[in-house]
């Protein structure tokens, strides 16, 4: 496709991290800046999100910082929840699914869940599935702590261990709608086509995966070395990264777009001691992964990938959105900037900084 412009239609980005506070003023505007329309926002605050109350208020805040943009909410799969909270805030339209964190595996996932025992939250599971919301795994097993040796459990097998316990929730909830986020491997990829192998009507999926941008860049080499790259999961083998540009790029509709954009302050990244986990992809996020669609020859599958799928899946309607507004994909040849910064005390440094694209988007 030598097109100039290409319509992306309603884009919607199924994952991103906006924080609260100074942080949040500064990078929830973004994510309408990189072209995206509606986000699906994680609760992994600080205490994690898990009541109707607070997610309420969250909404109106991000809401108030982006008028334009369509927010999603999630809750964070803790014991605090009860099967009467999900149908409350299910009916309400309060929260669109439920973020499972295993604990101590990534950013303030202390409060999470242990992937080797499901069954306490399986009250939480069966009122999700009534309610039709989604529910979103950080699909990595963590090692039960000082004993890596012996579990054999480390950043690059985490996730294919995990693997198994997602097969289980599927079987075990045919009706589920489970989202594999940020998958990072080939085996992961594998899961997910085998579990929809039969699939013909979109309709039907329960199972999907969503792919950021930055793993579509990265491999090992790319974050062993260098902080800003670090993120959980880690990018993996080349290999693994070709299996990530081919489903993105395949049409498959249980691969959608989630940047995970994760934004840390640059002093929290550039340390030698406790880097904290997270690439901050949200300005960009769009043209990042249209830079690797165009690379494939696959512009035409581009709008697939960042609004069909993810709009199917979620079962978004029109009359969900805050702004009928569409992004634009446009040709257009600028250098990522080397900081991102508030001026009133917050810098970060977005992924590639420094880096040309040749994509930008518009409203
Ligand atoms: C990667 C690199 O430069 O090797 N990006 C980065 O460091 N931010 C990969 C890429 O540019 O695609
Ligand atoms: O790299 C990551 N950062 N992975 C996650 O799962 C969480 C995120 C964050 O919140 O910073
Ligand atoms: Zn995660
Ligand atoms: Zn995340």
């Amino acid at each position: 496709m030598s097109l100039n412009r290409i319509d992306l239609g309603v884009t919607c980005d199924m994952h991103v991290h906006v924080r609260d506070g100074a942080m949040c003023e500064l990078v929830t505007p973004t994510i309408r800046e990189g072209g995206v329309s509606v986000a699906y926002i994680m609760p992994n605050l600080q205490p994690p999100v898990t009541t109707l109350e607070r997610v309420v208020a969250y909404k109106e805040t991000l809401q108030k910082l982006s008028p334009k943009t369509t927010f999603l909410m999630s809750f964070y799969l803790s014991r605090e929840l009860t099967p009467e909270l999900i149908h409350k805030a299910a009916s309400l339209g309060a929260v669109q699914g439920v973020k499972c964190y295993p604990a101590g595996v990534t950013t303030n996932s202390a409060a999470g869940v242990d992937p080797n025992d499901f069954t306490g939250f399986y009250p939480i599971f069966k009122a999700m599935e009534e309610n039709n919301l989604v529910l979103n795994l950080h699909g990595e097993k963590p090692s039960v702590s000082n004993s890596k040796d012996g579990d054999d459990i480390h950043v690059l097998n985490a996730e294919a261990k995990f693997l198994p316990a997602l097969a289980k929730l599927h079987t075990d909830f045919p009706n589920l709608k489970i989202i594999l986020e940020h998958c990072t491997t080939a085996a992961a990829i594998q899961t997910i086509e085998e579990i929809n192998k039969d699939i013909t009507d979109p309709a039907d999926i329960r199972v999907a995966a969503t792919i950021t941008a930055h793993h579509l860049h990265l491999i090992i080499d790319d974050w062993a070395g260098n902080p800003i790259n670090f993120c959980k999961p880690v990018a993996k083998l080349p290999s693994d990264r070709r299996a990530l540009v081919e489903a993105a790029v395949s049409g498959k509709p249980y691969f959608f777009f989630g940047s995970d954009s994760a934004p840390h302050p640059l002093e929290n990244k550039a340390r030698h001691i406790g880097v904290s986990a997270g690439v901050f992809s949200q300005r960009f996020a769009i043209a990042y992964v249209a830079e690797v669609f165009d690379q494939q020859n696959a512009l035409d599958k581009l709008k697939d990938f960042v609004s069909t799928f993810g709009i199917n899946f979620y079962g978004v309607k029109s009359a969900d959105l805050v702004s009928q507004d569409k992004a634009v994909l446009v040709r257009r040849e600028y250098t990522v900037p080397e900081t991102v910064t508030d001026h009133k005390g917050i810098t970060m440094a977005p992924f590639m900084a420094g880096h040309k694209l040749h994509w930008d988007v518009q409203w």
